[in-house]
């Protein structure tokens, strides 16, 4: 009994804990088709009109070498802002409302599952 009320609460805790490690690369990989207009991935890969993902996830906002962030992306990553599984949801979520003035013209993805598989993606390619 004891046991499973354990079990119970760990399964609790494992709900609550913010989703990471659960997105599918995979479908990321197909979603990341929306992305690819603007940017690369691959290791080395050019800037296009966005800059280059590779190892995006753990790097600080606004700070790939050779590309021109807008001002409010700058400010962001002086400010601190890294992108993790937390930061890179909400920025995907909602882009002009999690950075005002930023220069990324992507609607966003609504749906927290596609936001966590090209997470997921990304973190593969980091
Ligand atoms: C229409 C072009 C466009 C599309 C589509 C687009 N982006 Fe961007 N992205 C940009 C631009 C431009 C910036 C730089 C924004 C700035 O400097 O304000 C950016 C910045 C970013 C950053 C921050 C990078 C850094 O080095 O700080 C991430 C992460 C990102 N995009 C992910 C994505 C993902 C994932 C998708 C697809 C779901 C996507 N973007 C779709 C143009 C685009």
């Amino acid at each position: 009994m004891r046991n499973a009320l354990l079990a119970a609460g760990l399964l609790v805790v494992a709900a609550a804990s913010p989703a990471f490690a659960q997105g599918d690369a995979a479908k990321g990989e197909k979603l990341f088709a929306r992305c690819k207009a603007c940017h690369t991935i691959e290791a080395g890969g050019p800037n296009r009109v966005g800059p280059n993902l590779h190892g995006v996830v753990g790097r600080t906002a606004g700070t790939h070498e050779g590309f021109k962030y807008s001002k409010p992306m700058q400010e962001a990553g002086a400010g601190g802002l890294v992108w993790d599984a937390e930061s890179l949801s909400s920025y995907l979520e909602d882009p002009r409302k999690f950075l005002p003035g930023n220069r990324m013209a992507f609607p966003g993805l609504k749906k927290e599952e596609d936001r966590m598989d090209v997470i997921a993606y990304l973190q593969a390619n980091s």
